[in-house]
């Protein structure tokens, strides 16, 4: 017969034999990587659940192991959830990284070290042609997509990801043990290459302290609103949120939109558009879509908005946009070149080349729990080409005049089933508007 009071200790065990093995509080974990916009440089993000020391030993592949440290800070992220649970995000930047080389590297301190993992510096030179993997809206559970962009992640095939918004499903669900489950699940891809984001509406609770604590983009706004350089473009992510969102404050809607024009003119200064005449956006709700949730796809600043703002459409427009890539929707949309609701194309045999107005991708099929959406069975003339297959968009910036998309169906095997060829001899607002002006002198 078992004594009693060592029946007692193996009951206290029980909540341990439940949940399972407790996690190493100072081991490393969900470990990614996202691009600070400055040349040469890489910033390693990672969770403990402990007060550990902020870690990066790292060296060049082929070369000494962990030659160099890099040392950098930690911050204690507290959920809001009814736990409370409390969490060290750590936060190192690598600096003077050479273009292109492969380093090998892992994270932590001398308490616990993540696993051995590598990741390519990005080639700085303008004449670099990067490579992407862009979707929104993976969540924990029905991540359809994960699979495949783990394995051409591992085969090499991005530069860069693009998240745009909604992650997880939502990451401070289960006192954030949803939003921690996922860091884990995207590690595979997001350990070897930056994975870059925007909010999207399922980071909304607690004002989006989730999101804002556990990504690294960019400048000072908590990973809300940014931009960076690769290649021959230049890459804006911001929050539609601001308009959705405003008992967390009218302001940030009004300080996005100033720091967009102030960010949108110094791109279009002559020496910059020279350089890199590509100009791209990624927020998570579209400003046009076809799906038959009818709501969100007009509500976005189109035109200007309830409560009184001003609309990003015109705003993009004038600072000739070229691309504007979306999620929230979950399904696969190309538009053709629209703007004001009407399609300008560059000429009717050849809609992508020289587009009179900016091109719009939406593409929030990646695979979460709310599966897919259904699309309008009447679109409007703007919609060129639709799909409610999982999936995700690969995008190639291969020069200053070409720009190459496709969609991959995870339902069907990774087949591509749809792709084009953005072609631009001339950006900016004065090509769209000269245009503009030749089709209506002719029309006349
Ligand atoms: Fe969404």
């Amino acid at each position: 017969m078992v004594p009693v009071h060592a029946a007692w200790a193996f009951l206290g065990l029980a909540p341990l034999l439940v949940l399972g093995v407790p996690p190493i509080w100072t081991q490393p974990e969900q470990v990614h990587l996202s691009y600070p916009g400055v040349p040469g440089s890489m910033v390693v993000t990672w969770t403990t659940f402990n007060k550990t020391e902020s870690k990066v030993e790292y060296g060049l592949l082929g070369g000494q192991l962990f030659e160099m440290t890099a040392r950098g800070n930690a911050t204690l992220f507290v959920d809001s959830g009814e736990e409370k649970r409390g969490m060290y995000i750590h936060r190192v930047t690598l600096i003077d990284l050479k273009p292109a080389a492969t380093y090998v590297y892992h994270c932590g301190s001398d308490v616990g070290w993540s696993d051995v993992l590598s990741f390519t510096a990005l080639n700085d030179s303008t004449n670099f042609s990067p490579r992407f993997a862009l979707y929104g809206d993976l969540g924990n559970e029905n991540p359809q997509s994960l699979a495949r962009l783990q394995k051409e992640t591992q085969l090499g095939m991005y530069d860069a990801i693009l998240h745009i918004g909604d992650f997880a499903y939502d990451m401070d669900e289960d006192n954030a043990r949803i939003g921690d489950e996922f860091m884990r699940q995207i590690q595979s891809i997001a350990a070897y290459v930056p994975y870059m984001t925007c909010p999207g509406n399922h980071e909304a609770a607690y004002n989006f302290s989730n999101y804002r604590n556990r990504f690294s983009m960019p400048g000072q706004t908590e990973s809300l609103w940014y931009s960076w350089n690769v290649g021959s473009a230049h890459i804006i992510s911001f929050s539609t949120e601001v308009f959705f969102y405003i008992q967390y404050g009218l302001e940030l809607l009004f300080k996005q939109y100033e720091w967009l024009k102030k960010d949108l003119e110094e791109a279009n200064r002559p020496e910059n558009r020279a350089v890199r005449p590509w100009i791209i956006t990624m927020g998570h709700r579209p400003m046009y879509c076809s799906d038959d949730d009818q709501d969100d796809c007009t509500r976005l600043g189109r035109k200007d908005t309830k409560p009184p703002a001003p609309g990003l459409e015109d705003l993009f427009y004038r600072y000739g946009v070229d691309l504007e890539l979306w999620a929230h929707e979950h399904t696969y949309e190309r538009l053709w070149p629209v703007y004001g609701d009407k399609v300008y194309n560059g000429s009717k045999e050849q809609p992508y080349v020289n587009p009179k107005g900016p091109v719009h991708i939406i593409t929030g099929s990646a695979g979460c729990r709310e599966r897919t959406d259904r699309f309008n069975p009447n679109p409007k003339e703007w919609s060129a080409f639709r799909s409610t297959d999982y999936g995700y968009t690969r995008m190639q910036v291969v020069n200053k005049t070409h720009i190459y998309l496709e969609q991959v169906s995870d339902d069907q095997y990774g087949r591509v089933i749809d792709n084009i060829w953005v072609v631009k001899e001339k950006h900016g607002f004065s090509f769209f508007f000269f245009t503009l002006g030749i089709d209506l002198f002719l029309a006349v």
